[in-house]
């Protein structure tokens, strides 16, 4: 079967901090954050086929394939037609480091599918259809700087963040089910109010960029306890250079945020000495979709 192929940049996430506020009755977590999306892309393509079918670089279906495929069929189900697409995913975010890589290609899907299959689905259905994949793809249909409340699915966007650089330490490391075990190892000592994410967020719509020292996520503890290895990753950015370091999402990637990208540079050349093998590291710039 021909038809029209569509291709589009699905983007990488970091949390400009993250407090986990407490456990709710229903197995999630109530969060709150600051999201913005990363100029590290993978690359999804989608065309009318026989079947649905998937191909990917990775080695076999991970979580982001898996994700892909579940996407194509909610909305299929929801547009009452077959999911008959064939879809390309090339991975460029490292899988499962934090960066929300899984979360985008299922966002990604859905707008692709919209688009090919001419759905005008309302805007409130498509984000029901995003929270039921997982709660941080509705971020990824808006993409660009949002405070992000809720178990991660409600979002409301905030000013752009000014122009800036990121360099992103991702770790070689295999935790199992990381999203879930890590919400799993969370005690009352590792819950905040939301308070310093809502002054945060404040200070962003305002023009402001934030201290990155200043950036807390509650992951941190139950991370470096899981894998006491990984603190020599904030170690390693400091010796680097860099003006602070912070955690994304649940980790196990490290960030820093500098204005210049011959900085951004230079700190991440200093990193990947200092790493070598242990982390890939990144230099990304602030992406607005
Ligand atoms: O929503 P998502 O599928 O990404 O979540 C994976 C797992 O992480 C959930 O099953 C839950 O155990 C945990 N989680 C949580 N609170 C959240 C988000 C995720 O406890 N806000």
């Amino acid at each position: 079967m021909t038809g029209q192929r569509l291709t589009r940049l699905a983007p990488a996430k970091i949390n400009l901090g993250l407090e986990v506020i407490g456990r709710r009755s229903d197995g999630y977590h109530d969060i709150a954050t600051i999201m913005q999306t990363v100029s590290l892309f993978d690359t999804i393509s989608v065309e009318p086929a026989e079947t649905l079918t998937l191909s990917t670089d990775l080695q076999g279906v991970d979580d982001a394939g898996n994700l892909v495929l579940t996407a194509a069929r909610d909305l299929a189900t929801r547009l009452d037609r077959e999911p008959n697409v064939r879809i390309e995913l090339q991975k460029g975010i490292p899988v499962a480091s934090g960066l929300g890589g899984a979360s985008s290609d299922a966002a990604t899907t859905l707008q692709l599918l919209s688009e090919l299959w001419s759905s005008h689905l309302p805007e409130d259905a498509l984000n029901e259809v995003a929270a039921q994949l997982g709660s941080d793809v509705p971020f990824f249909l808006h993409g660009g700087t949002a405070f992000v409340s809720g178990r991660g699915e409600r979002m409301q966007p905030l000013t752009n963040l000014s122009p800036c650089w990121f360099v992103i330490a991702t770790p070689v490391v295999d935790i199992e089910r990381k999203t879930a075990t890590l919400y799993g190892q969370l005690q009352a000592g590792d819950f905040s109010s939301g308070a310093a994410i809502a002054g945060l967020a404040g200070l962003i719509d305002a023009g402001q960029l934030p201290e990155v020292e200043r950036l807390t996520n509650s992951f941190c503890r139950p991370l470096y306890e899981l894998r006491p290895k990984l603190r020599a990753i904030p170690d390693a950015f400091r010796d680097a250079g860099a003006p602070g370091v912070a955690l994304s999402g649940a980790g196990p990637s490290h960030f820093t945020l500098v204005l210049q990208r011959k900085d951004a540079e230079q700190i991440a050349g200093r990193l990947r000495q200092r790493l070598g093998a242990t982390a890939t590291v990144y230099v990304a710039a602030r992406h607005v979709p």
